[in-house]
């Protein structure tokens, strides 16, 4: 492990050593959000805004974290969210990332963006591996992706839905970045900068992949309800970690509406602002049955490598663990509304 070892306790401190990592291009990559970054900020206040509610004198010696997911087993509920060009952050990208994610027992989404190829990255991988996919104007490239992903072993596919252009991002422009000469990303199209899909090419995807499709990006209850009519497995509510539409809200504040439009019928999953154990608790409590982590398991790649990667995962963990003891949650399924503080009416 690194000097700052010692030093890292929580995930906000992987930050700045991961900072000091990489260059000031790579950093305005990873750590902006869109616009003026409003939801950036309420993807964090929102949950800061929420109470918690606990239970004492409940038995809560043993806790048990594991939770079912898409015919899969997760020893605890967090992924590590498709984070694109991770040769940027650390000269192992996406290998030590994942390998990180394997250590500490976590499911990783490899992006359509990594900077390794989809083979790579499972060879390397020692825990599961799902797989995100931007579908691309030419079909016949989308298709051969997928068909190397299941190949690989990826157990699903994460299609992301919320980029049909890419958004404002000023950071990225006042740093003039563009993706340094040495790295490549072998699964886009060349000058991709988002494609307009539609309900089509989700039932054109779901015609042939043998593996079970997320949409990843549903913030509007209304969209949920069309992704379960088309037979998805399940959804990922997200804002693309506030990267592309500013003013659209925190995802903790639309996962409920959209978990209950879903009422159980498929899977829901959530990311965004993820920083703290108590925020896993509190996106479980408002209907999603796992949550995923982007900028924070990049920090720890940045930071310390893979070893970064796997402390960033054991300390969220630890510290959800702790939230559900001193809630008086022993069980994932225990983990409902009630633990959160009534909203003053
Ligand atoms: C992303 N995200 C993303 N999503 C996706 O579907 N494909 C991708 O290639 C990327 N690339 C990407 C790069 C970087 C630098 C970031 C920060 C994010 C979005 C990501 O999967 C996730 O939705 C957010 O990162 C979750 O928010 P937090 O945990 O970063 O707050």
């Amino acid at each position: 492990m690194t000097e700052h070892a010692s030093e890292l306790f929580t995930l906000f401190d992987f930050e700045e050593p991961a900072r000091g990592n990489m260059s000031a291009m790579a950093w305005e990559y990873l750590a902006c959000g869109a616009a003026d970054e409003i939801t950036l900020r309420w993807n964090r206040e929102s949950f800061e805004q929420i109470k918690l509610n606990p239970r004492v004198l409940v038995d809560v010696a043993k806790l048990d974290t594991t939770v079912g997911l898409l015919g899969q087993t997760l020893p605890f509920p967090i992924l590590l969210a498709p984070v694109g060009l991770q040769g940027l952050y650390h000269p192992e990208g996406e290998i030590a990332a994942v390998r990180g994610a394997g250590e500490a027992g976590a499911t990783y989404v490899i992006s359509s963006y990594s900077t390794t190829t989809l083979e790579k990255i499972t060879a390397a991988a020692t825990g599961p591996t799902w797989f995100q996919l931007y579908l691309q104007p030419e079909r016949a490239f989308t298709k051969d992706l997928v068909q190397r992903a299941e190949a690989a072993g990826c157990r699903a596919l994460c299609v992301t839905v919320d980029l049909p252009v890419l958004g404002v991002r000023n950071r990225m422009d006042r740093v003039r970045f563009a993706i340094p000469p040495e790295l490549s990303c072998p699964h886009m199209t060349k000058d991709f900068t988002g494609f307009p899909v539609t309900w089509d090419d989700v039932d054109w995807l779901m015609s042939f992949t043998k593996l079970p499709v997320l949409l990843k990006g549903i913030l509007n209850p209304d969209d949920a309800d069309i992704a379960v009519e088309h037979g998805v497995a399940g959804i990922i509510v997200s804002n693309h970690g506030a990267r592309d539409l500013d003013s659209t809200p925190a995802t903790i504040e639309a996962l409920p509406r959209v978990a209950d439009k879903i009422a159980g019928r498929i899977a829901v999953l959530m990311d965004g602002g993820i920083r703290r154990g108590t925020d896993v608790l509190k996106a479980i409590a408002l209907g999603a049955n796992s949550v995923l982590i982007g900028r924070p398991f990049a920090f720890g790649l940045g930071a310390a490598g893979s070893e970064g990667v796997t402390l960033v995962v054991n300390i969220l963990r630890k510290e959800f663990e702790i939230a559900m003891a001193l809630t008086g949650r022993p069980t994932i399924s225990s983990i409902d509304r009630s633990v959160l503080w009534p909203a003053a009416s």
